[in-house]
C-alpha cells in the first residue's frame, strides 16, 4: 500500500518512477515534521515532470551530502537490450529460515532447548555410523569397550601434553583422556560440539580413554550428478555500501557483464550478507562512511541492484553488518527497507538452504569464521575454505555458543548442517576460493570493498570484486574477475 506522502506528491503534479515512490516511503520520517513537508515538495525539481530518486534525494538534502549514484549509473536499457532478456525464474524454495520463526525469549528454558536439540540430531546422525553407544552414565558402569556421544563442554591440555575433553549428554558428563602419543593428538576439540568416542571407562568410572572418535561429518551421497539446466548463478557477497571503500567501478563492469553474451545463462544472483557497511559496527565506523544514514546506505543499494537485468532472480541474506538482529540465526531485512527493492528480490535470513533449480545451496553469511579460524590450529583469514570444511566436519555453521559470534537460542539449532547441501556458500573475510569437500561444493564469495583501515591494521588483503559463477546442470564453477577495467 502506497503511503500518503506518495499520494502528497503525486496530487502536486508530480509524476514518481516506481524506484523514486519506494524511496519517499522509506524516508517519509524525515519529511512528517512541521512545514519540511511542503518545503520539501517546493524544492523538488521540474515541477509536474517525472521525479526518479536523485531528484527527491536532492530535495530532501539540499546540500547534497552524497552523490555517488550518479557515478554508478549503468545504462539499464542498454545492458537489457545486450543481453536478450528473458523470463524471470520463480521463486527458489526457502527452507530453514529463521524469519517470521523465531520462538527465543532469552530464557534459560530456551538456552536448554536449543541445546538439547543439537545433541539429539546430532546424535542421530552419530548414531548411524557409531554402533551401540550407551549413555555416559551407563558407561560409567562398565569397564569394556563401549561407545559414547556427547556435547564438548570444556577441553584442556595436562602438563604432561595429554588432552582431556569433557563431554556431557542429557544423563551424565565425563572426561575423555586423549594421550599424546595418540593420532587423535592434533585434533581440535571445539566447544559445544556433538562428537562419539569409542573406548573404555576406568575402573573408577571417573575417566574415558579413548581409541578413537567420529564426527557426525557431512558427506553428499550420491556424489554430484548432473541435472538438465543450463542456467547458472552468480556469486557475491559483503557489497558494503555505504563505505568509502566500495568500489564503484569493479560493481559497474559487473553489472555490464551481466548484460553480456558471456552471462546470457546467469539467471539467479546469491548475496551472502553484508549487502551495506551499516553504522555503529565497529569503533570509529564514521570515519570510513561515505554514507552516514542506514536508509540512504539501502537506498544506494537498492538502485545498485535495481540496474541488474530483470530476468535475474535476486536472492539476498543479511550479514553482521545489515540493520537486523546480530544474533544468529538472523532474520530478514525488515520491511521499510524491503520496500526499496522491487517485488521481485527474495529476501531470506541468514542463513538459509536455497533450492534453485533442484540444486540445493546453504548460504550462510559466515560470521562463525572469526571463532572457528581462531580456534583450529593452522587456519587464518587466509584459508576460510578450510574454516567451512571444519563446519561441514561437525555439520555446524557456528559451532561454539558465548564466543564472537552471538547466538540466539532458538528452540531449534538453525545453525546445524542437515540436509547435507550441494554447495555451501559463505562470505565475510572478503577473501575467495571454491573447493570441493566430501562431493559437496564450497564458495567463499568475494566483496566490492577495498583494504580496509581494520585490515591494513591485521596485514590482511582482502580479494575483491571476484566472482563465483556455478552451473546449475554440471556443478562446476568458473570465476569472473572485475577488479581491473
Ligand atoms: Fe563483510
Amino acid at each position: 500500500m502506497k503511503g500518503w506522502i506518495v499520494y502528497y506528491v503525486a496530487s502536486r503534479g508530480y509524476l514518481l518512477t516506481p524506484a523514486a515512490e519506494r524511496y519517499l516511503e522509506v524516508m517519509d520520517e524525515a519529511l512528517l515534521t512541521g512545514d519540511k513537508l511542503d518545503e520539501f515538495v517546493e524544492r523538488i525539481p521540474g515541477a509536474e515532470s517525472i521525479v526518479d530518486i536523485e531528484d527527491l534525494r536532492k530535495a530532501i538534502s539540499p546540500q547534497g551530502e552524497v552523490n555517488i549514484a550518479t557515478s554508478l549509473k549503468n545504462n539499464k536499457g542498454e545492458i537489457e537490450e545486450a543481453r536478450n532478456i528473458g523470463e524471470l525464474p520463480a521463486p527458489p524454495l526457502i527452507k530453514g529460515d529463521i524469519s517470521g520463526n523465531s520462538l527465543c525469549s532469552g530464557e534459560i528454558d530456551d538456552f536448554m532447548k536449543y541445546i538439547r536439540d543439537r545433541y539429539e540430531r546430532l546424535s542421530a546422525i552419530l548414531k548411524k555410523s557409531v554402533s551401540s553407544s550407551v549413555s555416559i552414565e551407563a558407561a560409567k558402569r562398565r569397564t569394556s569397550s563401549v561407545s559414547i556421544i556427547g556435547m564438548v563442554r570444556e577441553t584442556k591440555t595436562t602438563k604432561n601434553g595429554h588432552i582431556i575433553v569433557d563431554v556431557e549428554d542429557m544423563s551424565d558428563h565425563i572426561p575423555v583422556l586423549i594421550k599424546k602419543d595418540s593420532d587423535m593428538i592434533s585434533e581440535n576439540f571445539l566447544l559445544d560440539e556433538v562428537i562419539a568416542f569409542s573406548g573404555s571407562t576406568s575402573m573408577k568410572g571417573d575417566m574415558f580413554y579413548a581409541d578413537s572418535f567420529t564426527r557426525p561429518e557431512a558427506v553428499k551421497k550420491p556424489a554430484l550428478m548432473e541435472i538438465e539446466s543450463e542456467n547458472e548463478v552468480a556469486i557475491i557477497s559483503d557489497i558494503h555500501v555505504g563505505s568509502n571503500t566500495f568500489l564503484p567501478d569493479a560493481w559497474k563492469r559487473f553489472v555490464k557483464w551481466l548484460g553480456s553474451k558471456d552471462a546470457e545463462n546467469v539467471k539467479y544472483l546469491l548475496i551472502a550478507g553484508d549487502l551495506v557497511d551499516g553504522i555503529g559496527i565497529y569503533p570509529n565506523q564514521e570515519k570510513e562512511l561515505e554514507i552516514t544514514d542506514i536508509y540512504e546506505q539501502y537506498a544506494h543499494l537498492a538502485e545498485l541492484i535495481g540496474e541488474i537485468p530483470s530476468d535475474i532472480r535476486i536472492i539476498m541474506q543479511p550479514g553482521n553488518h545489515d540493520a537486523v538482529r546480530p544474533a544468529e540465526p538472523q532474520p530478514m531485512l525488515p520491511e521499510k527497507i524491503r520496500k526499496l527493492f522491487s517485488e521481485d528480490v527474495v529476501f531470506t535470513g541468514n542463513p538459509v538452504y536455497v533450492n534453485l533449480e533442484g540444486r540445493l545451496f546453504l548460504s550462510y553469511h559466515g560470521r562463525s569464521m572469526d571463532d572457528i579460524l581462531s580456534s583450529v590450529r593452522g587456519l587464518s583469514y587466509e584459508t576460510p575454505l578450510l574454516a567451512m570444511e571444519e563446519m561441514l566436519k561437525r555439520r555446524l555453521l557456528a559451532p561454539s555458543y558465548g564466543q564472537k559470534t552471538p547466538l540466539a537460542p532458538e528452540s531449534t539449532d538453525y545453525m546445524l548442517i542437515d540436509p547435507v547441501p550441494d554447495v555451501l556458500v559463505t562470505g565475510h573475510v572478503h577473501s575467495y576460493g571454491v573447493a570441493e569437500f566430501n562431493g559437496i561444493t564450497i564458495i567463499n564469495s568475494s566483496t566490492w570493498q577495498s583494504q580496509t583501515e581494520y585490515q591494513k591494521m591485521h596485514n590482511f588483503h582482502p580479494q575483491p570484486a571476484r566472482v563465483a559463477v556455478y552451473h546449475l546442470g554440471t556443478g562446476k564453477v568458473r570465476e569472473k574477475n572485475f577488479l581491473e577495467a
